[in-house]
């Protein structure tokens, strides 16, 4: 049986608690599909509302930390402690009354992740890991996979918004990438999901560019956790900095990284 650290302990019953109001949201929306408005109205006040429980949560418990968050940004405090919260990922999923989303919860300690929480409501699926005691999915440990051939592996990406800066780059490295592989990339919409999949040895490897801290805080330290690979492109660790994230089992990683540079 997992034993939790007290902070594991608090992320957890403040996403038990915001997850009850995304189920309940996610229930709506699909009487919102058919309406004329659409439910993207809906959405941004279900995400500010599980937003604000987070926190009202996480706050209550623990006063002095300081909060990065999508939604209201930054609240400074404590200099040692920050929650990075992204209330829901996969807002096109949830949008669209795709059952693939979920909020996802890291604890920065003297600028480095070593709490993560990364909680898929609609499967019961609480991915959690701590620096030192592991990654779990539920109570059960994870590991990366073990696979060793790049043309075998699952791999995850989040693909390019049209008009994006870097849209040609972006659909150059995809092709690199694509064409290793057998089995057709993935783009789940989710990279939260995406990266605690990586740890759980359900995808062998992700990569995507411009993410933000809250989408990867959590899905750091479960790779980690797991025996993973966090870097950037070039096989560094300017990941947060430059928004470039590769996440690997150990095996794949370095020739992700050969095709990517
Ligand atoms: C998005 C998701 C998606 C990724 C986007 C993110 P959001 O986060 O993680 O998979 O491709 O880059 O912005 O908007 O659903 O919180
Ligand atoms: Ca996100
Ligand atoms: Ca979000």
């Amino acid at each position: 049986m997992k034993l939790n650290s007290a902070n594991i302990n608090v992320m957890m019953k403040a996403c038990r608690n915001a997850a009850k109001h995304l189920i309940r949201d996610f229930g709506e929306i699909e009487k919102l599909q058919v309406s004329v408005k659409g439910p993207g109205d809906f959405v941004t006040a279900s995400d500010k509302k599980v937003e604000k429980i987070l926190i009202d949560e996480l706050s209550k418990a623990r006063p002095n930390y300081s909060i990065l968050s999508e939604e209201i940004g930054e609240i400074k405090n404590d200099e040692e402690f920050k929650w990075v919260i992204d209330p829901i990922d996969g807002t096109a999923n949830f949008l669209h009354g795709i059952p693939h989303f979920c909020i996802s919860v890291g604890l920065e300690k003297n600028n480095e992740i070593v709490d993560g929480i990364i909680f898929d409501p609609i499967k019961d699926e609480i991915f959690t890991a701590e620096k030192g005691n592991g990654s779990y999915l539920n109570n059960q440990r994870l590991r990366v996979s073990g696979r060793s051939d790049l043309k075998d592996s699952m791999i995850f990406t989040g693909g390019v918004r049209h008009g994006s800066k870097d849209e040609d780059l972006i659909q150059k490295e995809y092709k690199k990438i694509a064409s290793e592989v057998d089995i057709p990339v993935r783009k789940m919409g989710s990279a939260a999901l995406d990266m605690a999949y990586v740890a759980a040895g359900r995808c062998d490897g992700f990569w995507q560019r411009n993410l933000n801290y809250w989408d990867i805080a959590a899905g750091i330290i479960l790779i980690k956790e797991a025996g993973g690979f966090v870097t950037d492109f070039k096989g560094e660790a300017n990941y947060i900095k430059n928004k470039n994230i590769l996440a690997s089992n150990s095996k794949i990683g370095l020739e992700m990284i050969e095709l990517l540079k």
